[in-house]
């Protein structure tokens, strides 16, 4: 099963390094993975022009059309935020927004995939949980299933605290077991309904 994992920070710093150690860990279980990351990419917002509705792809031809065909061929999503002013970055909301285009192509498309999120913000409680439940909205409107690490220890997913600084995001070891819990539950998932 293919797993994509897609960067919404335009640095290489925590979240990165978070969703790069997630896909490590997701490859040594036997998955195949491939992150995109927004960094250096051009991706446009959506504008709203309906091109997409009638043509079935998207008027803006920029590094979109690579996280088209990485979702198309995945089983299993992680969309992973830095917070940006209590939630997600505008990138990664760029991405979400630009998804418009798959489901034109066929509302289906995304459907029945397993989807988790990463939530890395400089403070421990910076509006990680709002961002996933932005994200999980997203994947709920979309047809794929959200999964979280479930209760006792990551209740919506995984949520880390980077203290602004790729040091501190490795020293966050409360953070580190709600990612762990949620790979767990993200692995039951896909073993489970894309068998
Ligand atoms: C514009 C902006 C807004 C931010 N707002 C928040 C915030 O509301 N809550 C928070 O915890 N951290 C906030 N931060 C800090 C980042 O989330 C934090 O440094 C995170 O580690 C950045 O991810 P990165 O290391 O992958 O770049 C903000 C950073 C920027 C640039």
């Amino acid at each position: 099963m293919f797993i994509v994992g897609i960067c919404g920070s335009p640095r290489k710093k925590a979240t990165e390094y978070v969703l790069d150690k997630s896909l490590e860990d997701l490859k040594e279980q036997g998955f195949e993975t491939e992150m995109f990351t927004v960094r250096g990419k051009e991706i446009n917002p959506c504008r709203h022009c309906d091109y997409c509705l009638k043509k079935k792809e998207c008027v803006m031809k920029d590094d979109m059309f690579d996280v088209y065909d990485l979702l198309r061929k995945a089983d299993g999503i992680i969309l992973a935020s830095p917070m940006y002013n209590g939630s997600i970055s505008s990138q990664i909301k760029a991405v979400m927004d630009r998804c418009r285009a798959l489901g034109a192509e066929d509302i289906n498309l995304l459907k029945g995939k397993i989807g988790m999120s990463i939530a890395v913000g400089g403070d421990r409680a910076g509006g990680q949980e709002l961002a996933i439940q932005q994200i999980n909205t997203y994947y709920i409107l979309s047809g794929i299933i959200p999964v979280s690490g479930g209760p006792f220890g990551a209740n919506l997913g995984a949520t880390l605290w980077s203290q602004d600084t790729l040091e501190g995001v490795k020293k966050d070891e409360y953070g580190f077991k709600t990612l762990n819990k949620t790979l767990k539950r993200f692995v039951e998932f896909l073993n489970n309904y894309r068998q």
